[in-house]
């Protein structure tokens, strides 16, 4: 979400008829975009622009602007911390990036942080708004902002606000839009995005759908007899990836208390939808899982798991794992590993609990685990996620695979780095100067637990996309 908001920030500003600028010390503008997940990018940001001062001294027009989650949660407490920093905004006005900027040219430092979007102004959603994507044949859609859930350890949804659904008419326009330009991956963004248009469904009229409801839920919804209110996550990951174009769909993220049977069905019917599915466990102890407020069982979780991987054939199986939440036994560890052990993950982000302001679980002191022990329980949970990693990845030699190229490897220069459909990274070895977007058939020759190896068969497609000149506001 913040890489996306990233791209908007870049977007916005070369709108304005700026470029890129190849050094910090040549920029004439430089926005730090924040997260406040975890308190470690708290530290970076204090960090980053503590080293941003000299250079502010020696260049006083030089403009630094902060945004983000971490914004939107410190205010007044960043410019106090660090006087030399001109714009401060929000996560809920981002769109006003660029005329902050123009206003402390004139008026000095400004603050803006807004409490929530304004109704209707869809503006405030990272699509809406210019993109200079990262990488010309990938995109992402944001299809809804904030979440409704109130995990005790997250500070999301004091940070980002209510869950918001983006029309699904306007999504799709969007989605074609991307595909006529020559995107062939979309990757479809929200905190919970299996709950995705719920709230819009609320709004409708049931009885006699107009086309403005069609707009908002989308024509399955509409033509159904049964118009409830209800999620229609899996109706958009059909139509989208149904579109002409684009061969890759993906999602991040979904809350495993509202997988549905409709999504697994999506998922398996849509052949663009990836077999790749990011599932949240947390963690795999009961009594974690309900004070933290997650809606399941570490048995459901498993349950979930394995009728996706039913319903999904040759599915790849992440997740987000915390340990040390607070009250965690060495039991409840345990219990996690044995899940952990038993989904056999194709791969996970793991964390140690971060305790964040205005949580519930921040305020559980008497209970926070001791960080050396936290620090053992991560590394004992790393073995067992890179343990299965590996079995899944070893499992992959000898097959072909369809990857699409991302650019330059780390491994050398007779390498390409591309992705599976999985979304595993694979070095490829080649002498063929395959550009980013390229589609291609692969033989898996190597795996590690974090990346597979493997050599060129066949080239099925070249990218489509056409390289697009910026847009001048003005
Ligand atoms: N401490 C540690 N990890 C956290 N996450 C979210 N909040 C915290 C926290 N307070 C992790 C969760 C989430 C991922 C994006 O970040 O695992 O899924
Ligand atoms: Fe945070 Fe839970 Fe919402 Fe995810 S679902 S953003 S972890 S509150």
């Amino acid at each position: 979400m913040n890489e996306h908001d990233s791209e908007r920030i870049s977007g916005l500003l070369e709108a304005d008829g700026m470029v890129p600028a190849v050094s910090e010390e040549e920029a004439d503008v430089i926005v730090l975009n924040t997260c406040c997940i975890r308190e470690n990018a708290d530290n970076r940001l204090y960090g980053a622009l503590g080293n941003l001062k000299t250079l502010k001294s020696e260049k006083p027009e030089l403009q630094i602007a902060v945004g983000g989650c971490l914004a939107q949660k410190d205010r007044e407490l960043i410019q106090e911390r660090a006087k030399h920093v001109d714009v401060v905004f929000g996560t809920h006005n981002v769109q006003n990036a660029v005329t902050l900027l123009k206003k402390a040219k004139t008026d000095g430092p400004v603050i803006e942080i807004l409490e929530e979007i304004v109704e209707g102004d869809y503006e405030a959603f990272p699509s809406a708004l210019p993109v200079r994507r990262e990488v010309d044949h990938r995109a992402w859609m944001t299809i809804q902002i904030g979440c409704d859930n109130t995990c005790t350890y997250c500070i999301v949804p004091s940070v980002r606000g209510p869950e918001i659904s983006r029309p699904f008419g306007q999504l799709l326009e969007e989605a074609k839009d991307f595909a006529l330009q020559g995107v062939t991956e979309i990757t479809l963004l929200g905190q919970n995005v299996n709950s995705y248009g719920r709230d819009l469904t609320k709004n409708l009229k049931h009885n006699d759908p107009s086309d403005f409801d069609i707009h908002q839920a989308g024509l399955a919804w509409a033509d159904n007899q049964n118009r409830r209110v209800k999620p229609l996550f899996a109706d958009l990951l059909k139509s989208v990836g149904s579109l002409e174009g684009i061969e890759r769909v993906r999602f991040i993220s979904p809350h495993p208390k509202d997988l549905t049977s409709e999504i697994v069905e999506a998922m398996s019917a849509s052949e663009s939808v990836c077999e790749h599915l990011h599932l949240p466990l947390q963690s795999g102890s009961d009594s974690i899982l309900s004070a933290m407020h997650r809606g399941y069982t570490g048995e459901r979780f498993l349950e979930k798991a394995r009728e996706a991987r039913k319903g999904i054939e040759d599915l790849s199986l992440t997740t987000d794992i915390i340990v040390g939440f607070p009250g965690e036994t060495e039991n409840d560890f345990t219990d996690t590993l044995e899940v952990v052990a038993e989904a056999a993950f194709d791969s996970a982000y793991t964390f140690i609990f971060s305790q964040r302001p205005g949580t519930a679980a921040a305020e559980m002191t008497s209970e926070f685990v001791d960080h050396d022990i936290a620090v053992k329980r991560y590394e004992t949970l790393r073995k067992v996620v890179n343990r299965s990693a590996l079995l899944k990845h070893k499992d992959r030699i000898g097959r072909i695979e369809e990857v699409l190229v991302e650019g330059k490897s780390k491994k050398g220069t007779d390498f390409v780095t591309a992705r599976t459909r999985q979304n595993k990274v694979i070095h490829l070895e080649t002498n063929e100067s395959l550009k980013p977007g390229t589609f291609a058939q692969v033989e898996v020759k190597d795996a590690t637990y974090n990346y597979l190896v493997g050599e060129l068969r066949e080239i099925i497609a070249t990218p489509k996309h056409r390289k697009r000149i910026p847009v001048m506001a003005e």
